[in-house]
């Protein structure tokens, strides 16, 4: 049997996910929304790219949760997106109250089903959406250090006129801009050290440009962020997940003592597959890497004490 996806909003996000998805063709998508038309309207037109795109599944558009009945993973996009001149945790009460109840509807039709977290400030949401669906932490996973990587490893490609394929880079700690922790001690081109190849201040150039790389494209795009990458970003730990690639990369999960932090959702590296985290391992950092580490954990339990 095909794999069941359920992806919740219908916006760029949510589209686009359900677009790069689609032409993996191994699952039957779902797309609901709570806005009359749109869901249904982006899945058609998506459907219908189907005998040019070279896919098969279905993709349905939805207003009613009955339809994403079963569902073996469940992506939660919806919330309003950033606007310039906001930060991600402006978004926090207005999301909270939206993940929650989107949440608990997912899980009431889909028990089994494994969350990824997509909306912002996407570490807290997490945590809402952990309280929401009473599930072990290895079934809820945000989406956060995958798209900081992609944006990491894409400026490392940029500025060391590389290939992407080979650049090995990975973005832990929060995803705001003052608890990113893009890691430099272990980023290589190649197996080729990141300092060694930029020189530090171009490699600090780099970290800064990544710690900002949401808010460059708010800035540039003017009417809401980045998405794109985003899907992709989200879609690639839905891969690893349902066909149970086993693959270690770095997405947001709830930390029991790992790293020094009690209780709260970061981003490290985790084995993802069949049934969500298999593993969280706890890799050597530099001191100011281990010590930013903490100052995430610290600011993403500060932003659940605020959670109304
Ligand atoms: C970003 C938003 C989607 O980083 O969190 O672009």
């Amino acid at each position: 049997m095909r794999k069941k996806v359920t992806i919740v909003g219908a916006g760029n996000t949510g589209a686009t996910m359900a677009q790069i998805l689609a032409t993996r063709n191994y699952a039957d998508i779902v797309l609901i929304d709570i806005v009359e038309g749109l869901p249904q309207g982006k899945a058609l037109d998506i459907a219908e790219s189907a005998p040019w795109a070279n896919f098969s599944g279905s993709i349905l558009g939805t207003n009613d949760w009955k339809d994403t009945a079963n569902s073996d993973v469940v992506i939660v996009t919806s919330g309003i997106a950033r606007k310039p001149g906001m930060t991600r945790e402006d978004l926090l009460s207005t999301n909270a109250g939206i993940v929650r109840s989107v949440v608990t509807s997912a899980v009431e039709h889909s028990p089994k089903t494994t969350l990824v977290i997509f909306a912002n400030p996407m570490d807290v949401m997490c945590h809402v959406a952990l309280e929401a669906s009473g599930f072990e932490r290895n079934r809820v996973i945000g989406q956060g250090g995958m798209l900081d990587s992609a944006r990491y490893r894409t400026f490392i490609a940029m500025e060391t006129s590389s290939s992407v394929k080979d650049v090995s880079a990975w973005v832990m700690g929060g995803h705001t801009e003052a608890t990113m922790v893009p890691i430099v001690s272990n980023a290589t081109v190649g197996g080729v050290p990141l300092r060694q190849l930029l020189g530090d201040q171009k490699t600090q150039q780099v970290v800064e440009r990544t710690s900002k790389g949401g808010a460059e494209i708010v800035d540039l795009l003017k009417t809401g962020s980045a998405f794109v990458a985003p899907a992709a970003a989200t879609i690639e730990m839905v891969d690893s997940i349902l066909l149970d690639e086993n693959r270690i990369l770095t997405c947001c999960a709830f930390l029991s003592g790992e790293y020094g932090i009690e209780n709260a959702y970061v981003g490290v590296p985790v084995m993802l597959g069949q049934g969500g985290i298999k593993e969280i391992y706890e890799i050597p950092l530099s001191d100011s890497e281990q010590a930013e580490m903490i100052v995430a954990g610290d600011a993403v339990k500060e932003l659940v004490d605020l959670i109304p």
